[in-house]
């Protein structure tokens, strides 16, 4: 796909700082750079105070950097739209399949958020990072036994998706001690964004058909070993358009009118996440302040038309509070023309550290952090290192001509890059640094050889 940006040699990689033009405050996942971007007197890309060139040498290349400002600015609209717009009790929970680790996790819980987590190693992480069991969900289509008990010996709230796990929990737990559920039910509503981040419609992997819930109340509620607190959907990610999440509160207010005809009152509903970012210059999401105001309004409607008492309304963020939060930050080596038909630059990374491009086909812009005024007067496909053709990072960007060892930036790349970043070609994965205020602390150790050696056996048999 070809970069929007014309091949203007005016422009320079500073125009990507230029904020979209809007008059309201604009939300982190609005902008295509972290909050504190800027370029400082060296003409070098600066975040969170820090100069990225000079990150690279001393942490190494690639390398995330994550902007704790702009982290911190989102969750703390996140939390203060939710009170604002909405009369009734709140909670902001952090969808950490984002991205997972200590220092996220412990930040966003500074901030006052809680945690959604999917499986056994997310939920450890969340627990050493010190949140509590009662702001802790866990999610998962498939859940293990083991994960369950986890979850149940942990406290944490279990978020049901099918009859299985349903009656695993029912047998786990006792009368005395029940377990605090949610159910995860398909809603039904059709959103506009790729097909494999779709989770809302009928033909989901995830959750109650709507058509079972009479009996999955029914159950419940004849098992005094099940705490059911409430009722949780998630209709997809990148999500640009406010219809279907304003469509949403109607459709879980009528499954807490339904659970009442079996005695249940539910205090919990969970609108789930997908708010989307800004990749490239074309994508234009509503703020963080818009799309709460549309999710509070239309839950605080609909209860008030079915005469219903206003649930702790939860919703579940991931890429749009930690998305923008992050750049990724590589070193161009080896670069080859193909006369007539495109220019190549490699960097030292790729589909290993962001799998989006190859497997979503996701656009991203890429900045020169060295040379931020030099002028954009070349169109390079920016590769990878891996020995797969598609490791393509991005087709056709824009970027001054490359020397070797120049530092190129990629946005937008907090979520979803380091969780679903893999070991591809035995290639370590990168270190992670948070930048604040001119300081760059370490949350992830960049990965040795011996690292990749980790979990490999020898066999006895052929070992000499
Ligand atoms: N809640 C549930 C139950 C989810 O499944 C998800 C995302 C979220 C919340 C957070 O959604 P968000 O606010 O981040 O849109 N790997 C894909 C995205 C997969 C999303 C999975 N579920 C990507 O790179 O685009």
């Amino acid at each position: 796909m070809v970069s929007t940006v014309p091949p203007n040699v005016e422009i320079s990689s500073r125009h990507y700082l230029e904020p979209p033009g809007q008059s309201e405050a604009v939300s982190p996942n609005q902008l295509l750079l972290p909050l504190t971007a800027t370029v400082n007197d060296q003409d070098h890309l600066e975040v969170g105070g820090c100069d990225v060139p000079l990150l690279l040498e001393r942490f190494g290349s690639p390398l995330y950097i994550l902007d704790a400002e702009s982290l911190r600015v989102a969750c703390q609209q996140y939390r203060d739209s939710f009170q604002r717009y909405y009369p009734g009790e709140s909670l902001v929970i952090y969808a950490s399949k984002a991205w997972n680790t200590l220092a996220v996790c412990a930040l966003v819980a500074r901030e006052g958020l809680g945690i959604d987590v999917v499986s056994a190693g997310e939920l450890y992480t969340a627990q050493i990072a010190g949140i509590p069991a009662d702001i802790t969900y866990f999610h998962g289509n498939n859940k293990s036994r083991e994960e369950l008990e986890m979850a149940v010996a942990t406290g944490c709230r279990v978020v049901v998706d099918n009859w299985l796990e349903l009656k695993t929990l029912a047998n786990l737990a006792d009368g005395a001690d029940p377990t605090p559920i949610l159910l995860r039910v398909t809603p039904g509503i059709e959103c506009h964004t790729h097909e494999y981040i779709r989770t809302g419609h009928i033909d989901s992997k995830f959750g109650f058909d709507p058509d079972q819930l009479e009996a999955v109340f029914e159950f419940v509620s004849q098992h005094p070993s099940l705490n059911c607190l409430g009722v949780h959907a998630h209709i997809g990610s990148q999500i640009f358009e406010l219809n279907p999440h304003a469509d949403l509160g109607g459709v879980m207010a009528n499954w807490l009118a339904m659970a009442q005809g079996h005695g249940l009152t539910l205090s919990e509903l969970d609108v789930g996440g997908g708010l989307g970012i800004r990749y490239t210059e074309s994508d234009d999401p509503p703020s963080i302040d818009t799309w709460a105001k549309t999710v509070c309004e239309a839950v605080l409607m609909a209860c008030q038309q079915r005469n219903l008492p206003l649930p702790k309304l939860i919703c579940e963020p991931g890429r749009s509070l930690i998305g923008t939060a992050c750049i990724t930050a590589y070193t161009i080596g080896s670069q080859k023309t193909v006369p007539g038909i495109r220019s190549y630059a490699a960097v030292d990374g790729g589909m290993s550290d962001n799998p989006r491009p190859i497997t979503y086909q996701s656009i991203y812009r890429v900045l020169l952090a060295n040379r931020m005024s030099a002028p954009l007067s070349e169109t390079v496909t920016l590769a990878g290192k891996h020995c797969e053709s598609g490791d393509i990072l991005i087709n056709n960007a824009q970027l001054p001509e490359l020397v070797p060892g120049d530092v190129v930036a990629i946005p937008g790349t907090g979520a979803y890059n380091y969780s679903m970043a893999s070991n591809y070609n035995r290639v370590p994965r990168p270190a992670a640094v948070l930048a604040h205020q001119g300081e760059a602390e370490l949350i992830i150790r960049r990965e040795t050889l011996q690292d990749l050696l980790r979990q490999d056996c020898l066999p006895e048999s052929l070992n000499g």
